[in-house]
């Protein structure tokens, strides 16, 4: 009995884990598409595909809005510094800003004007470093 106890428990803590993994990949994978949002602004002005950079603005800003929930407790990461959880509050603050430098973004968007748009951009990359600096390793 006791036996059985034990091989539920460590089945337990492998299902807990492999969900941790899922989430620490999920939050990798919607961060690299904010880089590849970023990187695509100059040639959409270029272009003139102003809807293109409004919709990146607004996917970057509901990324934001989720973003602590991928970030549980016990999600530790190479990438993630342990001051995420010991100032949540913070975290979730610069999230936060992020999300309104996103929403932000859109709006320049909707000027179509360059200037504006970069601007914007360039404060958007603001509020990631800003939290990369406190929570990011590397
Ligand atoms: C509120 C905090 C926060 C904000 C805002 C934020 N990041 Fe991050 N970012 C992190 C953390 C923490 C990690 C490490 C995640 C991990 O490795 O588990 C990370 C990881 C990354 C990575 C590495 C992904 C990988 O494959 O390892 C990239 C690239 C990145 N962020 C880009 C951005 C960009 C671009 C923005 C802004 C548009 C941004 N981040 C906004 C906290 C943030």
């Amino acid at each position: 009995m006791k036996h059985l106890f034990l091989t539920t428990s460590v089945l337990a803590t492998c299902l807990a884990s492999a969900t941790q993994a899922g989430v620490i990949e999920e939050r990798k994978a919607k961060f690299k598409e904010n880089v590849a949002i970023l990187r695509a602004i100059q040639t959409q002005i270029g272009k003139g595909d102003f809807e293109a950079i409004a919709a990146g603005g607004r996917n970057i800003a509901d990324w934001a809005i989720k973003m602590p929930d991928f970030f549980p407790e016990g999600s530790e990461s190479a990438g993630a510094l342990d001051a995420i959880w010991i100032d949540f509050d913070d975290f979730q603050s610069k999230a936060v800003a992020n999300k309104e430098a996103a929403l932000q973004l859109e709006q320049a968007a909707r000027t179509k004007d360059a200037g504006q748009i970069m601007a914007a951009v360039q404060k958007l990359s603001g509020t990631c470093k800003s939290c990369h600096r406190s929570f990011k390793s590397n």
